[in-house]
């Protein structure tokens, strides 16, 4: 507590001498230019101008926010990860974390309720720094607060703060059954202006999880990120704030209470996932919008995301590909074939969907209704997306393809993601003998080496299938699309 308050104070201290300082300068370079008009000569006065006067006269901003100049380009050293977890879930939610965190790299703290047990000691350094939530018994017994658990939580973000803030841009908060696609948060934090106050999260997926909580907060459990201005305000006034709201029961309500009362407002990006659905999201992995994916959230509820995986290889699984290029992580790319008329439907890194039918991308494009809705009896509509059921027609049943492999040669080289047939899925009577897309047993798909930062347009792809006798492979080339091109 003590040295909170110090630290705090200390931060404040360096803010308020750097901005003097600023004054200072200032001031003497307008007696030094004042002083020097009288003296010089036209060309010296604006060799004066363009070279000493501009850093003088400039109230530079204090970097007490960054050691980098505040437009260099957003850089994964500036994001500090505060991750809340559990001792008691800690040994499978584990592997989630070290699925995704780069030790030495990733910046951040696994903040547990207690000590975890001596089996998890000596602390791996696969997994991030480890740090026991603040006692702040007194402050609940104080307030009576009637959710502890959501109130630690919500003092994280000060716990976070202290622990580290020197040339720290964004504090990302997050849960520890969430997988997080770090460069994507990077690239997407980086289109914001850290300097000023920014709340970005991930609203629900699920329309009565959002009116029951708000529409405008951010689901915690899938990160949201705060920038600097707004994580300081947040860190001076979380404890006052939770003496304000005791009786709030969800940290996230609480969290986005805290800062609408510092008159900041939620900004919703699409790719963090709350994941508030339930059993099979292989539909909605499969169809995800065209953003950069930055989070996965309940990974401990929905069904192993590959089916002939377990939950935490199927986290590793995902991340090998994510490895090779976040960009392009889960992104749709359909192409189709005139001669046989077929549709693929490419989610990179992860599935490949064949369909013995010319389908619009409009319609491709929707999630298929693979998952159930995350509370069971809330009233329809239940989802923030539209959504594709399940067709009985064998035509429109796409034949899956899972990920198995994937390969780059040299770093210039294309990517090679390999998608091997699902197989719990039987085979299909669409149509029959050589036109049937029962013999391809693989698909591969060549990528760019180059990353994919357009978002809002997909990438375009052509296939060609390679049917010899036996089973048969497919060939996708991804690649972009022409200035006009029609998907159709
Ligand atoms: C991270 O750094 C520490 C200390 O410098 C070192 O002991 C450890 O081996 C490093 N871990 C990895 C995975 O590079
Ligand atoms: C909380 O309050 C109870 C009763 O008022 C007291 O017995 C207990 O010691 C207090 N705990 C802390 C940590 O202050
Ligand atoms: C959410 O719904 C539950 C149960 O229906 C209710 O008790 C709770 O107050 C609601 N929360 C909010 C923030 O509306
Ligand atoms: C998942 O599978 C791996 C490899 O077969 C195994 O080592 C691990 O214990 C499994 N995890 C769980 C939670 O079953
Ligand atoms: C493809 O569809 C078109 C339009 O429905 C049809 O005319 C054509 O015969 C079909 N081609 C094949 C190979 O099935
Ligand atoms: C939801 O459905 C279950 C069983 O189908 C029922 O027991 C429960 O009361 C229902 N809950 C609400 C809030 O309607």
């Amino acid at each position: 507590m003590h040295s909170l308050q110090q630290n705090l104070e200390r931060s404040s201290a360096k803010k308020y001498s750097c901005q003097n300082i600023s004054k200072l300068l200032a001031v003497s370079g307008l007696i030094f230019y004042l002083s020097f008009i009288f003296f010089l000569l036209h060309n010296q006065l604006s060799y004066l101008t363009q070279n000493i006067l501009p850093p003088l006269l400039l109230n530079q901003p204090c970097p007490i926010t960054s050691k980098y100049s505040k437009n260099s380009p957003t850089e994964i050293n500036h994001l500090v990860f505060g991750l809340l977890g559990s001792a008691k879930a800690w040994k499978h939610r584990k592997s989630y974390i070290e699925s995704w965190w780069r030790p030495n790299v990733t910046r951040g703290y696994l903040y547990l309720d207690t000590i975890p047990s001596p089996e998890f000691f000596p602390w791996p350094s696969s997994s991030p720094p480890l740090r026991i939530s603040e006692d702040i018994s007194k402050l609940l017994n104080e307030t009576k607060h009637v959710a502890p658990i959501m109130a630690r939580m919500v003092h994280g973000i000060l716990e976070v703060f202290k622990q580290e803030h020197v040339g720290v841009r964004w504090f990302v908060m997050g849960d520890d059954d969430s997988i997080f696609f770090v460069e994507n948060w990077v690239n997407v934090l980086g289109k914001y202006d850290h300097t000023k106050y920014f709340y970005i999260g991930g609203q629900s997926e699920d329309i009565w999880s959002n009116d029951n909580f708000s529409f405008d907060q951010g689901f915690g459990g899938a990160g949201f990120a705060l920038s600097y201005p707004l994580a300081q305000a947040l860190a001076n006034n979380v404890e006052d704030c939770l003496r304000r709201y005791p009786h709030l029961t969800s940290a996230d309500y609480i969290t986005m209470t805290c800062i609408a009362d510092l008159g900041v407002s939620h900004t919703a990006e699409k790719g963090i996932h709350q994941v508030d659905l339930s059993n099979d999201i292989s539909g909605f992995l499969s169809s995800h919008p065209q953003v950069p994916l930055m989070s996965l959230h309940h990974f401990d509820v929905v069904k192993p995301i590959f089916p002939s995986k377990n939950r935490s290889e199927s986290a590793m699984h995902l991340m090998k590909a994510a490895d090779f290029d976040q960009s392009r992580i889960l992104q749709q790319t359909i192409c189709y074939d005139r001669k046989t008329n077929w549709s693929v439907s490419v989610s990179w890194g992860y599935s490949a969907h064949i369909y013995q039918k010319i389908i619009p991308r409009s319609i491709l494009r929707k999630p298929l209704k693979t998952f159930w809705a995350w509370r069971k009896n809330s009233t329809k509509p239940h989802y923030m997306f539209n959504t594709r059921p399940e067709s009985k027609d064998p035509c429109e049943t796409p034949h899956i393809f899972y990920l198995d492999n994937v390969k780059q040669i040299s770093p210039e080289s294309e990517i090679v993601t390999s998608y091997v047939r699902d197989a719990t899925q039987g085979p299909s009577s669409c149509s029959s003998g050589k036109k049937s897309a029962d013999r391809i047993n693989t698909i591969q798909v060549f990528s760019p080496a180059t990353k994919h930062i357009e978002t809002g347009r997909s990438e375009c792809c052509d296939f060609a299938n390679q049917l010899g006798r036996g089973k048969a492979k497919m060939k996708v080339n991804i690649r972009s699309c022409a200035a006009d091109e029609i998907i159709a």
